[in-house]
């Protein structure tokens, strides 16, 4: 069965685009409806110009109460089913996740449980891998609860590092791979809908 998809985003973007990309050519069935980054993202343009509803919601720049108020009207308006995060790099307020407990997804580009927790996002993820010898990487896509990177794990992807790999080159491989790792998760989601 298909979803009605929140995505979250703080940055390019570019796992949006892979699921937008999948939906649009009904690779998966569900549908992105809404998009919230918490800045003025450059991941947002791709939504907009397909019609999707953006909005940007801040924390920093309004009270608390209003941070969640603006995000739980948006996610009732457009009947929301499943929240993605995709590169969000806040914490999403716990009256969400109690909401959606077990439909919120986020992808961590590494191979949790390794890898994760507070201040492990993006580049800072690569260096701590390749400073740490490992032989694999990969993206993780697990379900999201209190605790950063804690939730049950929905699917992983693994590539092999090369002695030569750098945090730049790691990032591109896992990327890659975060692409059609992200969709996939929902394709399994929808799957287990059925059941
Ligand atoms: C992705 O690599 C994602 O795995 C990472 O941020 C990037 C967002 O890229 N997320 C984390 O590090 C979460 N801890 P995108 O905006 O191009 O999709």
């Amino acid at each position: 069965m298909k979803y009605r998809i929140a995505a979250y985003i703080s940055g390019s973007g570019s796992n949006l685009k892979a699921i937008l990309d999948y939906s649009i050519q009904k690779k998966i069935a569900s549908e992105v409806v809404l998009v919230i980054a918490n800045k003025d993202a450059s991941g947002l343009e791709y939504p907009a110009s397909l019609g999707i509803e953006t909005a940007v919601i801040p924390r920093k720049e309004m009270p608390r109460k209003e941070f969640v108020r603006r995000q739980e009207e948006l996610l009732k308006k457009y009947n929301v089913d499943l929240i993605v995060l995709a590169g969000y790099i806040r914490k999403l307020p716990k009256e969400v996740t109690d909401k959606y407990e077990n439909r919120i997804i986020n992808i961590h580009p590494a191979l949790l449980p390794k890898f994760g927790g507070k201040g492990m996002y993006g580049m800072n993820v690569h260096r701590a891998v390749i400073e740490a010898n490992e032989k694999y990487s990969g993206p993780t896509i697990h379900f999201v609860d209190d605790i950063y990177d804690n939730g049950e794990i929905l699917l992983q992807k693994k590539v092999e590092i090369s002695i030569d790999d750098t945090p730049e080159t790691l990032q591109k491989k896992v990327l890659e791979l975060e692409h059609i790792a992200y969709p996939e998760a929902i394709k399994l989601l929808e799957e287990r809908r059925e059941n």
